[in-house]
């Protein structure tokens, strides 16, 4: 297991594994927090993490594939969470991982992965992969809005967050080494048989921009295919999706 560095309030576990990684600190390093005063998701988001029931984890990465990155993060994710689910969790393009409940598909996890020049080699970058992860319901609930759930409501028991960091740190080891002996393609194929996305009506988004299509395939890089009619299609690298109805 990976060195695990705990605090108990942070910024963001991501600025603090960054820090770490400048400092030198291995690959697969762990940074977790019991609270993050700034937590934030992708394009510029807030993420809340719940100080009873919250996982912050961020984990560096040296030397990845980083083109494959967000798509290994959420195939090793999925695969933790999916187990410990009982099966009931799907992957989100690009890297949410939803969890099914009563109420439909809601989000369990999410992922920000982020880019660094490492200063001990300006031709080397280093990645910092922040993993959220919604373990135990608070007493309250989770508010309505978020229109997220809990692996504890997903799956019907409670967890040990120390637990649900192994067993992702389990599947991160495993996943890079599966992508070292079997190749990128193993990693796509993975995330392609448990992407709900695939096959739906969704909604692209990127800054001022929207395109509604059908998503019907992930490409060699991870990147969404959307059939957008007249045998046109708009590939999307960056952004978010939205699954209509
Ligand atoms: C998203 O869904 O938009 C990504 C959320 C990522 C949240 C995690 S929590 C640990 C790490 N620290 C952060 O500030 N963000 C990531």
């Amino acid at each position: 297991m990976a060195d695990v560095l705990h605090f108990k309030s942070v910024t963001s576990t991501n600025d603090v594994a960054a820090e770490h990684a400048r400092k030198g600190a291995a690959h697969l390093t762990v940074v977790t927090a019991d609270q993050q005063t700034k937590g934030r998701g992708r394009l510029g988001r807030i993420w809340q993490t719940f100080p009873e029931g919250g996982l912050a984890m961020s984990v560096i990465v040296r030397n990845g594939n980083s083109a494959l990155l967000p798509l290994l993060a959420s195939v090793v994710v999925h695969k933790a969470l999916n187990g410990l689910s009982g099966n009931h969790t799907v992957i989100k393009w690009p890297n949410d991982i939803l969890g099914a409940t009563n109420t439909g598909l809601k989000k369990l996890s999410g992922i920000l992965i982020e880019s660094y020049t490492d200063p001990a080699d300006s031709q080397k970058r280093f990645y910092i992969v922040g993993i959220g992860v919604n373990v135990n319901t608070p007493p309250e609930g989770l508010p309505d809005d978020l229109a997220a759930t809990t692996l504890q409501d997903v799956s019907g028991q409670p967890f040990a967050k120390e637990a649900v960091l192994e067993e992702i740190m389990a599947e991160f080891h495993k996943g890079l080494d599966l992508q070292h002996q079997k190749g990128d393609s193993a990693v796509v194929e993975y995330y392609r048989s448990h992407c709900a996305t695939l096959g739906q009506n969704v909604r692209w988004i990127d800054g001022g921009q929207e395109v509604k299509g059908k998503a019907v395939d992930l490409n060699a890089e991870g990147n969404l295919i959307l059939e957008i009619g007249g045998g046109d299609k708009h590939i999307c690298s960056t952004g978010d999706i939205i699954h209509e109805m």
